[in-house]
């Protein structure tokens, strides 16, 4: 297989569904597979960890008249130096570690609450795997949780456009114009002691549109992907009940099934990458999930394994941009995983995963349930 065509696969149906042979394709060829003169299919670890943690490569940031796109490329995730630098700044002054750990008795209150009110067959994805960050990440904000059945539809449609096809997406724009009324209306009069009071207080460190656009970054960042991972860890319990759910079972979920497998980045200038030199402006595609599953960073890349020695999957990337909310996900996930292990699992009717590429979750995971309480 040519890289051109590892690429065009991974944006088919099939490619969505199960990109893990093409990623397999794609670690025969090499660690970075020119597609173009100007477009790099970026595969191995190392290669993946030198591009994210090297400020030559930066955010694409061109601007976009379509809202959605406009909105993601205000937001933190999405800027370059200085603007970067000043947003993160701030938004880690909040968002301390401290107050994420503070968090954790009322994330195992969520998680018995959630799973008290289980019946013995459900959809997990409906009834927990969304329910669990969605009023986590509510709370943290201070955003009236009774608003959160709203938030997983928009969420889905404003994150469709991130995917590599799809260039206009009527229904990521209506999101998109959905979450900025609500949030321009809650920040008239947000509710103390939440993210969304202390940023507001920090107004004049960012504009009007940045202000919106990290908050609705914030809100979205926060369930959507962690919805995701413990959609990928249950799955993988249906399939393995006698794993331990203990954080190197997170870990793995992460580095197996990663809720993020792409992201973008452009060469500022003419630059290197593990020895291949690449032109000025070139447009790298770095596979996350491809990373992840590099056979010379993890042996058998393709055997479930919370037992490896080092595991350091790239899933929440990697340099100025690693996810800010990474600790918060492991929390929620592992304690989630922590408490669903004295319930008896299995599946109950065929899953089905959501025609994405960038974000990989289910949309649906029907499961019976029983013991535990
Ligand atoms: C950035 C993944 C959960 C907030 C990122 C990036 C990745 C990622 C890969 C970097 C993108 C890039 O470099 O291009 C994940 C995964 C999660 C998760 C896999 C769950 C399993 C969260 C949560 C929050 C959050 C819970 C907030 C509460 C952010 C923010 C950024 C970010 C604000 C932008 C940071 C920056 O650009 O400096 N995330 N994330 N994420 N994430 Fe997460």
């Amino acid at each position: 297989m040519t890289p051109t065509e590892i690429l065009q696969d991974l944006m088919s149906p099939a490619g969505r569904a199960d990109p893990f042979p093409l990623y397999a394709a794609a670690h025969r060829l090499g660690p970075l597979l020119p597609v173009t003169d100007d477009i790099f299919l970026v595969v191995g670890y190392a290669a993946v960890n030198e591009v994210l943690r090297n400020p030559v490569f930066e955010i694409p940031a061109e601007p976009s008249s379509q809202p959605s796109l406009e909105l993601m490329q205000r937001s933190i995730l999405r800027a370059n130096p200085p603007d970067h630098g000043r947003m993160r700044s701030l938004l880690s002054q909040v968002f301390t570690p401290r107050r994420v750990a503070g968090l954790q008795p009322a994330i195992e209150a969520a998680v018995d609450e959630l799973l008290n009110g289980l019946a013995a067959e459900v959809d997990f994805m409906d009834r927990f795997a969304f329910q669990l960050p969605v009023t986590v990440i509510c709370e943290l904000l201070g955003v009236p949780t009774d608003d959160r059945h709203r938030f997983r539809p928009l969420a889905s449609d404003l994150t469709a456009a991130l995917e590599l096809t799809d260039a206009s997406d009527a229904a990521a724009d209506a999101a998109a114009r959905e979450l900025g009324e609500y949030f321009a209306y809650l920040i008239q009069d947000p509710p103390p002691d939440g993210l969304v009071a202390a940023l507001v207080a920090a107004r004049q460190r960012l504009s009007d549109e940045e202000l919106l656009a990290n908050l609705i970054l914030l809100l979205v960042a926060g369930f959507e992907t962690t919805t995701d991972l413990l959609g990928n860890g249950l799955a993988i319990l249906l399939r393995q009940p006698d794993l331990p759910t203990n954080a190197a079972f997170v870990e793995e979920v992460l580095r197996y099934d990663s809720p993020v497998q792409v992201t973008t980045r452009v060469a500022r200038e003419r630059s290197e990458i593990v020895g291949t030199p690449i032109p000025a402006a070139s447009n790298l595609v770095l596979l996350l999930g491809a990373a992840n599953r590099d056979p010379e960073r993890f042996p058998d890349p393709d055997r479930f394994d919370p037992l490896r020695p080092g595991n350091k999957p790239l899933s929440f990337g990697a340099g100025a941009h690693i996810c800010l909310g990474n600790s918060l996900a492991r929390l929620e996930a592992t304690v989630a995983f922590d408490r669903l292990r004295p319930f008896t699992i299995t599946p109950n009717g065929e899953p089905t995963r959501r025609d994405r590429l960038v974000l990989r979750g289910y949309q649906t995971l029907p499961i019976r349930l029983s013991g535990g309480r």
